[in-house]
């Protein structure tokens, strides 16, 4: 079998702050505590993954659950074209299933402001969910503007912008196997 190469940084990465190894361990512990968490209910766990940049965490980490689950996904949209959350939250694209009496896990790539995680669970209460639990690969603590209770978290990491593993900038560089620091933008 060939060795998968691994890509480069670009001009604009500065450096690898998170390396595919340990992406991949703390995803599996993650599992293993959600595997345990779940383990005594009965109704199936639906998983809501926050498009689009949880779909690689989402897709790793619910191939390692052995609980019964279901996977759906929302769009929201929070950020337009700026790199700052506004608070101002819109709702893009529901999920197919309903919520309504469901136990829940909102699976998400990374908690800045809080603004998104926040309008989702308090969107998600109001539907009656049986119980809502929510995970983030990355948490940014410094930028919190509204508190959230976070169940599972991935890493916490420094105020930058993070890019890879689902994470982008301007749609570039979501498929790096790495989460890797940007070079910040001069404005
Ligand atoms: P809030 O501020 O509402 O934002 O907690 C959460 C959303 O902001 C995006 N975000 C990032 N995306 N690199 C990214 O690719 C980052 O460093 C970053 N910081 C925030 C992300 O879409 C998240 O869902
Ligand atoms: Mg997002």
């Amino acid at each position: 079998m060939s060795s998968i190469a691994i890509p480069a940084l670009t001009k604009d990465l500065k450096r690898v702050l998170i390396d595919a190894d340990t992406i991949a361990r703390r995803v599996n512990e993650l599992a293993i505590k959600i595997n345990t968490d779940y383990a005594g209910i009965n109704d199936k766990l639906i998983i809501v993954g926050v498009l689009k940049g949880s779909f690689i965490f989402l897709a790793d980490l619910c191939r390692k659950l052995d609980i019964s689950h279901e996977v759906d996904f929302i769009s929201l949209s929070s950020y337009g074209n700026s790199d700052q959350s506004t608070g101002n939250v819109r709702m893009i694209m529901d999920t197919r299933e309903n919520l309504d009496g469901k136990h829940v896990l909102i699976i998400e790539d990374i908690l800045d402001s809080g603004y998104t995680l926040d309008y989702l669970c308090r969107n998600f209460t109001s539907r009656n969910v049986a119980s809502l639990k929510t995970a983030v690969l990355l948490d940014k603590p410094d930028r919190r503007k509204v508190d959230v209770t976070l169940d599972y978290i991935g890493f916490e990491i420094p105020d930058v912008w993070v890019v890879g593993y689902g994470l982008d900038y301007a749609e570039r560089y979501r498929t790096l196997p790495y989460i890797a620091e940007m070079i910040p933008v001069i404005k």
